[in-house]
C-alpha cells in the first residue's frame, strides 16, 4: 500500500497515520517530522528549512524532494508507506509521480481528511507532542492522563514552534492556495478517497480503514 495523506494543518493526518501503522505496519513518512528532526540536529538542511517553517511557508521543493527521494529508497519502503504532508503542491506531486513511474510502483490511494476550517485553529493551538515517540495530544480534545506526560512512553510533551496563531493562519493560507488543488489532481487520476475528519479519532479511523480497505 502506497498512500498519500492529504489534509489541512490540524486535520489529523499524523494522528490517523499513527493508527494505520499500528494495524498495518508500513513506515509513516512525515516530511514535517523529517524537517523538524533536521532542525533539531542543527544540520545545514535543518538551518535552511527552519526559516521557512517558522514563517509557515513551504520549504523549497528542491530540499524536500531530495529528502523524500532518499527516504523512499530505504529498504523498509519496499512493503509500502504512508506519505504524511507530502506532496504539498503540484510540482511535488508531479515529481513523486515521475519517481514512482520509474520504479513501476504507482500510488495506491490519496486519502483526503476533511475538517472545517473553523475547527483547525483550536486543534493546533491545543496540540502537544511527545518528545520521545511523537504521539500527539490535545489540551482541549485529547488530554494525556497525566499533564505534560505521554501516555504511551512517559516522555515529556512539547508545543511546536509553528503552532502560534499568526503562523497557523499563514499555514492555512498556504494550504488553501498550494495544497488543496491536489485534491483535484488525485481526483482526476481516479485514486482519491475522502473521509470526514470531524468526530472522535476512533470513528474517523474506522472510516479511514474502510476507505483504504484495511481490515
Ligand atoms: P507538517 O508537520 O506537515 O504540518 P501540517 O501540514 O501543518 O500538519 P500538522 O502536522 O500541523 O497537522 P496534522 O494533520 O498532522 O494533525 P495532527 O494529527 O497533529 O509541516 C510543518 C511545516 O514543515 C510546513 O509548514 C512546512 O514549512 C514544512 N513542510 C512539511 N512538509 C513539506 C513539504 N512537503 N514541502 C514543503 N514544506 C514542507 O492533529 C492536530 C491536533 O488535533 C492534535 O493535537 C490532535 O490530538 C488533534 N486531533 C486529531 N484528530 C482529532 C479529532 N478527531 N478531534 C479533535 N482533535 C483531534
Ligand atoms: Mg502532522
Ligand atoms: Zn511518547
Amino acid at each position: 500500500m502506497r498512500i498519500v495523506l492529504l489534509g489541512a494543518p490540524g486535520a489529523g493526518k499524523g494522528t490517523q497515520a499513527k493508527k494505520i501503522i499500528e494495524k498495518y505496519p508500513i513506515p509513516q513518512i512525515s516530511t514535517g517530522d523529517l524537517l523538524r528532526a533536521a532542525v533539531g540536529a542543527g544540520s545545514a538542511l535543518g538551518k535552511e528549512a527552519k526559516s521557512y517553517m517558522d514563517k509557515g511557508e513551504l520549504v523549497p521543493d528542491s530540499v524536500v524532494l531530495g529528502m523524500v527521494k532518499e527516504r523512499l529508497n530505504q529498504d523498509d519502503c519496499k512493503k509500502g508507506y504512508i506519505l504524511d504532508g507530502f506532496p504539498r503542491n503540484t510540482k511535488q506531486a508531479e515529481a513523486l509521480d515521475t519517481m514512482l513511474a520509474s520504479l513501476s510502483l504507482p500510488l495506491t490511494a490519496a486519502l483526503s481528511v476533511d475538517v472545517p476550517f473553523e475547527d483547525l485553529m483550536k486543534r493546533l493551538t491545543g496540540r502537544r507532542t511527545c518528545k520521545a515517540c511523537g504521539q500527539m495530544y490535545n489540551v482541549f480534545f485529547n488530554r494525556p492522563a497525566k499533564d505534560n506526560t505521554c501516555d504511551k512512553c512517559g516522555g515529556e510533551l512539547f508545543q511546536r514552534d509553528d503552532d502560534k496563531e499568526d503562523t497557523i493562519r499563514k499555514r492555512l493560507e498556504v494550504y488553501n492556495s498550494q495544497t488543496a488543488p491536489l485534491i483535484d489532481y488525485y481526483g482526476k487520476k481516479g485514486i482519491l478517497k475522502s473521509v470526514s475528519g470531524t468526530g472522535s479519532i476512533d470513528d474517523i479511523f474506522g472510516k479511514v480503514c474502510a476507505a483504504l480497505g484495511i481490515k
